[in-house]
């Protein structure tokens, strides 16, 4: 038996879904532990894309288990729009294939309505969020107010929770944001509805996997967003409110820290963030637009022109020391070619010091320059190589570079958007 996290190591959008449908070959059971539908994880196989918003990326696997653990907030209108799409590429998506913690919080219509609102009255000062209503619903989580997936099975439950909720959101609504109330009734019987197609999927997922565990199975934890995105660790306040971090993937899904026994740090071969915040290496020259253009950096959730830069390992070496990494996927290496020169961010400048971690302030930040090595880049075509060799001593070289300054070793690169463009260069199982 082994277990597995996956993690982004950046903003996002790394590639972690791609890895996660390639790892899943080796895993039984692959289980989501933080974050909503405010992911969007890209799979190509056979020449097709999915995309993912709360469903393990591992749900293309035929006999593998995908759960939603407690960590995780869940839309039930998302969840059934994607088992209903899933349903229809012919991807039958059943009880057994599928479970979604009692624990696991409901994002409501005030959750949407409030995500939405906030925004808008932040103005130009805005988080830039994927408006899914993913903070409020944290709040309300933390607030301990929160509606979990068990009150849908308790129809008197949900609604004293929901009429209770409503009194107090309506004020906010209407007082502070000058937005419009929300009505008990419809909402209840919107979500009763869901409920009925729901309840069969909710389990304890901690106990499933407990039993996993003692079966030997072996377990992937598909992280979403990244590791600077975290709310604890990541540049705040222009974060997520969950923690994508590998210590996350314990109390997200209800397992001991003892159960993970590789972390793999997905690095996307430069940067990119979509949404406001701090960006130290972007990029806002043709050199970006090439790199957005190529790499076709629009967000898989909202459809956003991602921002693009160079590689930044300090962001970089942050993730690795923040979620213990045993290894790196180095992602979209492809995008890169045809550049003449590669710049790589070893550290940051500040008042004409030299900053090796990203500072906590965002005012400093703010006053952080990037300092670069450059290195030679390469013209070759990248994307059909499938082993080390055939790749060209540039590439090869820009790799090295990352694991000399990481002191993390490389065990996958993908070339492609597709599950066969990957080069595997040691097993995380
Ligand atoms: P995630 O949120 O981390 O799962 O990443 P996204 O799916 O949001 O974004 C990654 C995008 O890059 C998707 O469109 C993937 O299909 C694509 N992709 C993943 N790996 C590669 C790669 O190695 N090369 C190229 N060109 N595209 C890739
Ligand atoms: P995956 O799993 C990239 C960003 C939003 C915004 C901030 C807060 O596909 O990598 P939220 O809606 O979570 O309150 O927004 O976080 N964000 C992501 N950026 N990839 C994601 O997920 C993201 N999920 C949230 O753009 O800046
Ligand atoms: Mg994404």
């Amino acid at each position: 038996m082994s277990n597995t996290v996956v993690v982004g190591t950046q903003w996002g959008d790394e590639g972690k879904g791609k890895v996660v449908d390639l790892l899943t070959a080796k895993a039984d059971m692959v289980v989501r532990f933080q974050g909503g539908n405010n992911a969007g994880h890209t799979l190509v196989v056979g020449g097709k894309q999915f995309i993912l918003h709360i469903i393990p990326s591992g749900i293309l696997y035929e006999g593998k288990k995908c759960l939603i653990g407690n960590g995780v907030v869940v839309d039930p209108e998302v969840l059934l729009q994607e088992i209903q799409d899933l349903k229809m590429v012919g991807k039958e998506v059943t009880p057994e294939r599928l479970s979604l913690s009692d624990k696991a919080h409901i994002i409501m219509p005030y959750h949407k309505a409030i995500d939405l609102a906030r925004e808008a009255a932040k103005g130009r000062h805005k988080i830039g969020t994927t408006g899914r209503g993913i903070g409020p619903c944290y709040e309300d989580k933390v607030a301990r107010t929160g509606v979990r997936a068990v009150d849908l099975t308790e129809p008197e439950t949900l609604e004293e929770k929901i009429g209770t909720n409503l009194k107090e959101k309506n004020f906010f609504l209407t007082k502070f944001l000058d937005a419009e109330p929300l009505e008990l009734k419809p909402i209840l019987d919107r979500y009763l509805g869901m409920a009925e197609r729901l309840v069969p999927f909710i389990t304890d997922v901690s106990l499933e996997l407990d039993q996993g565990i003692k079966a030997n199975k072996n377990i992937l934890f598909e992280g979403a967003q990244g590791t600077h995105l975290d709310v604890d660790h990541g540049t705040y306040p222009f974060v997520t409110s969950s923690n994508p971090v590998a210590g996350g993937a314990c109390a997200g899904a209800g397992i001991g820290p003892n159960q993970l026994h590789h972390v793999v740090g997905i690095v996307k071969a430069y940067t990119t963030r979509v949404g406001a915040g701090p960006f130290v290496t972007e990029l806002v020259d043709e050199t970006g637009d090439y790199i957005q253009e190529r790499g076709q950096e629009f967000g898989a959730t909202t459809g956003r022109r991602r921002r693009c830069g160079w590689l930044d390992l300090v962001v970089v070496q942050d993730s690795v020391r923040l979620n213990g990494l045993d290894s790196l996927a180095i992602t979209k290496l492809d995008v890169l070619t045809g550049l003449e020169r590669l710049k790589i961010c070893v550290g940051y400048e500040f008042d004409g010091e030299r900053v090796t971690t990203r500072p906590a302030s965002q005012r400093k930040l703010a006053r952080c320059t990037p300092v670069y090595m450059e290195i030679p880049g390469w013209q070759e075509d990248i994307s059909q190589a499938r082993r080390l060799d055939q790749l060209p001593p540039q590439t090869l070289a820009y790799l090295e570079t990352i694991e000399e300054i990481t002191g993390v070793s490389v065990s996958i690169i993908s070339v492609g958007a597709g599950r066969e463009d990957t080069i595997l260069v040691q097993d995380p199982f």
